[in-house]
């Protein structure tokens, strides 16, 4: 080992590029302007106060979320425009009923009758009460009631009921993560678009107020070409972007942001195999492009410079070894890299692996590390 790698950080980090975070983040916010309407980002995937003003272009602004946690942290810093785009449960009431209390504009999904009775309920004797969005499925992925449901009406006739205010509907097609090729994805885009306008269009039709129509995945907004009747996007991965969204076509590996650096602990050389302290507790478990034509396994592998290792691949994940290998299988093409060695491996799916650790590395365009954010986890 060199003086230099005894001087080197120490290992697992989370390292994140900070001229390819701000160029995704134009990347979006001049596509959603480009189509009209406003721009609503997801925090849930960088879980960051930094991350989020560069996705806003602002110091604050309307955002999404994913826990009630990250709302909390947000209006501790001035965010005060806030949907949680998780169904609402009733074990979660009292505090969604606490923000709004603290005068925070919180805005509630849910796709049921049963769900929209317990917000009815729960906030009857409120002075300011949140506002509710009625969570459509226009892919039949996920959560929510499909655009011409007669449940739509059912939901909102309870809204109407009471002082939680009813503002329309939000979809996320997630389904676009299953799509291949171009065409797939626009047209993903379109019926997302067509299903939330629809079921807007229906709530409108029997006389409730539905002025927000909410869409958005990272795939869609970034296929969408036209978003007539929509008022808001939400996307979150992008910031980062990731090898998911790579083998869709969304972005260039040269796009995604964020890697793991990891360092060289062992070989195996009869079998090929480059052994590095990022298990699957730094990387993830997630395995999201196993279902892609290319097979990342656990994630690509760079050079210490972020440059990708052409073929090689983490194979196999224990929780503190990663297994390097080459895609092919063949031992004879394997790293050759000493013991202390620095690499970088590129994550499968953003969110999941920025998961594992509570700050992001700043790189500045030099490689060097010029700040460390931090990020936040947690309900
Ligand atoms: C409700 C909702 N909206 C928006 C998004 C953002 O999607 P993406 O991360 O593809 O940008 C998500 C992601 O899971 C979501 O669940």
């Amino acid at each position: 080992m060199t003086t230099n790698a005894l001087d080197a950080a120490e290992t697992p980090r989370l390292l994140l590029d900070a001229a390819r975070m701000q160029a995704n983040c134009v990347r979006m916010r001049d596509r959603v302007r480009a189509l009209g309407p406003r721009f609503r980002p997801h925090v849930k995937t960088a879980k960051s106060l930094d991350v989020t003003r560069a996705m806003l272009g602002a110091p604050t602004g309307p955002i999404t979320v994913s826990t009630l946690r990250e709302a909390d942290t947000f209006a501790s810093h001035g965010f005060t425009d806030i949907t949680y785009a998780v169904g609402i449960t009733p074990n979660k009431l009292a505090h969604a009923r606490a923000l709004v209390a603290r005068g925070i504009d919180l805005t509630l999904i849910l796709d049921s009758v049963e769900a929209a009775r317990a917000v009815r309920d729960a906030v009857a004797g409120d002075a300011r009460a949140p506002q509710v969005l009625i969570e459509i499925d226009t892919d039949d992925h996920r959560a929510g009631v499909r655009p011409d449901d007669p449940a739509l009406l059912a939901i909102a006739a309870v809204l109407a009921d009471g002082p939680a205010r009813l503002q329309g509907v939000l979809t996320h097609a997630g389904g676009a993560y299953d799509c291949r090729g171009d065409d797939a994805l626009r047209a993903m885009a379109e019926q997302e678009r067509a299903g939330a306008v629809h079921a807007a269009q229906r709530l409108r039709a029997a006389g409730h107020a539905a002025p927000v129509v909410s869409v958005g995945s990272t795939p869609t907004a970034l296929f969408a070409r036209d978003l007539g009747g929509v008022t808001e996007v939400r996307a979150g991965v992008y910031v980062f972007f990731d090898l998911v969204m790579a083998g869709l076509g969304v972005c260039a590996a040269d796009d995604i942001a964020l890697s793991v650096e990891t360092t060289v602990v062992g070989h195996r050389a009869e079998k090929g195999w480059t052994l590095v302290d990022a298990g699957w507790m730094a990387l993830s478990r997630d395995r999201g492009t196993a279902g892609q034509p290319v097979d990342q396994g656990y994630g690509l592998v760079c050079d210490a410079r972020g440059r990708p290792l052409d073929g090689f691949i983490v194979v196999a994940a224990n929780q503190e070894h990663g297994t390097i290998a080459h895609r092919s299988g063949d031992p004879t093409r394997r790293l050759d890299l000493p013991v202390g060695a620095v690499l970088r491996i590129l994550p499968n799916h953003a969110c999941a692996t920025a998961a594992q650790f509570d700050r992001y590395h700043v790189l500045d365009a030099q490689g060097a590390v010029a700040a460390q954010w931090p990020r936040f986890g947690g309900w």
